[in-house]
């Protein structure tokens, strides 16, 4: 198992499983086991290990990105240009066009095979497109590997959980903030000053970046022992160890209930807050609506709508892929369709 592989850990579909093979090197599936073999918990007292913790300011100013922004706010930072994907036969995006803008929270929705997920592999270079452009901070995205993409800027987490089950919270994270180290490989291996002092920072920042998303008390924790939603919470914020201009989450809030989605995009409202541009997917309407700048639905791999909340919520077109009713018809509040493809949290067998 590569150091850098997140998707080498808990569970996933054969569908998502697909989605990946060709990026995926040799996936090492562990299924979610609470029942099984699980050690006492000890929860860490964040503000006894590192006091400064305690300061939600302090923490926001840890987890913020770090680097000069050139660009303005709103200046497109991902853009699809005419991109089609096909599978064989099937037109998974067929000539998709949209902006993410740097600093804002971008909803991508559409009902079950829309090309959602699809769209999301091609902007990370997980799929080449059949044809059209990904552009990504002023360059073409071919395709790539994950460290490529890594260094570019980007950071997904996936419809299927993905994390190394064996290691603790902290060390999922830390392991995420290997990428922006520089120490070379002699460095790391003779335990340079400077190769200390990033691992100190990486322990560091990823104390930080658990307490961010609110798991910091477990931190020691076994990933695979965390409860579900707090596995979902793990993943953001491995991710956001990278530093990504652009975190992309495909269905976070899958197998949530109400509650615990709400809280959750209140999260993500928090990490727009604090410096990062996300893209959302998610199928639950009325949650895209409260939490997103902006909302982009596809529905059988075409966009057909592209809009603040207000304006796609509205759209005849929407209102009938949505509930699958005339054009005409008045809907005065969009209920959630199709579901999570990922299913309700697990208590048994597989994580999603
Ligand atoms: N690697 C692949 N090979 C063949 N078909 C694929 C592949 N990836 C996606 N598809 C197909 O492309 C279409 C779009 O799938 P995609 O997973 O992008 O939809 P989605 O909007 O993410 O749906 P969901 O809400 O179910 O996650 C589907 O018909 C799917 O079966
Ligand atoms: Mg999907």
């Amino acid at each position: 198992m590569r150091a850098n592989d997140p998707e080498d850990v808990v569970a996933g579909s054969a569908h998502e499983d697909a989605h990946l093979a060709a990026d995926t090197a040799t996936p090492e599936t562990l299924p979610y086991d609470p029942g099984g073999d699980v050690e006492e918990a000890v929860a860490v007292d964040v503000a006894e290990v590192r006091p400064e913790l305690a300061d939600p300011t302090t923490v926001d100013a840890i987890v913020a990105p770090s680097r000069d922004v050139h660009v303005a706010e709103g200046e497109p930072l991902l853009s699809m240009r005419d991109v089609t994907m096909q599978f064989g036969g099937l037109t998974a995006l067929d000539h998709v066009t949209f902006d993410i803008r740097r600093g804002e929270i971008l909803g991508l929705i559409g009902p079950n095979g829309a090309g959602k997920t699809t769209a999301f592999n091609a902007m990370t270079g997980v799929y080449r497109p059949t044809s059209g452009t990904v552009l990504f901070d002023g360059e073409v995205i071919g395709k790539a590997a994950r460290n490529e993409i890594t260094r570019r800027g980007i950071a997904r987490t996936f419809q299927n959980i993905r994390l190394f089950g064996e290691m603790t919270a902290l060390e999922n994270v830390v392991v995420g903030t290997d990428a922006r180290h520089r120490t070379s490989v002699p460095g790391a291996v003779f335990r340079t000053r400077r190769h200390r002092a990033e691992e100190r920072d990486a322990i560091d920042r990823g104390m930080a970046l658990l307490e961010f998303v609110g798991i910091g008390a477990r931190a020691t924790e076994r990933a695979r022992n965390l409860p579900y939603g707090d596995q979902r919470r793990l993943e953001i914020a491995r991710a956001l160890a990278t530093e990504p201009k652009l975190l992309c989450l495909d269905e976070p809030a899958a197998g949530f209930n109400p509650a615990e989605k709400e809280s959750l995009m209140g999260l993500i409202r928090h990490i727009r807050d604090d410096g990062y541009t996300v893209l959302l997917i998610e199928h639950d309407m009325r949650l895209v609506r409260g939490v997103t700048d902006r909302i982009v639905v596809l529905e059988f791999g075409r966009k057909i709508a592209d809009g603040t909340p207000e304006e796609v919520t509205s759209d005849p077109a929407v209102v009938a892929a949505y509930l699958g009713v005339p054009d005409d018809a008045a809907v005065p509040d969009l209920p959630e369709i199709g579901g999570p493809t990922t299913g309700a949290a697990p208590t048994t067998g597989g994580t999603r």
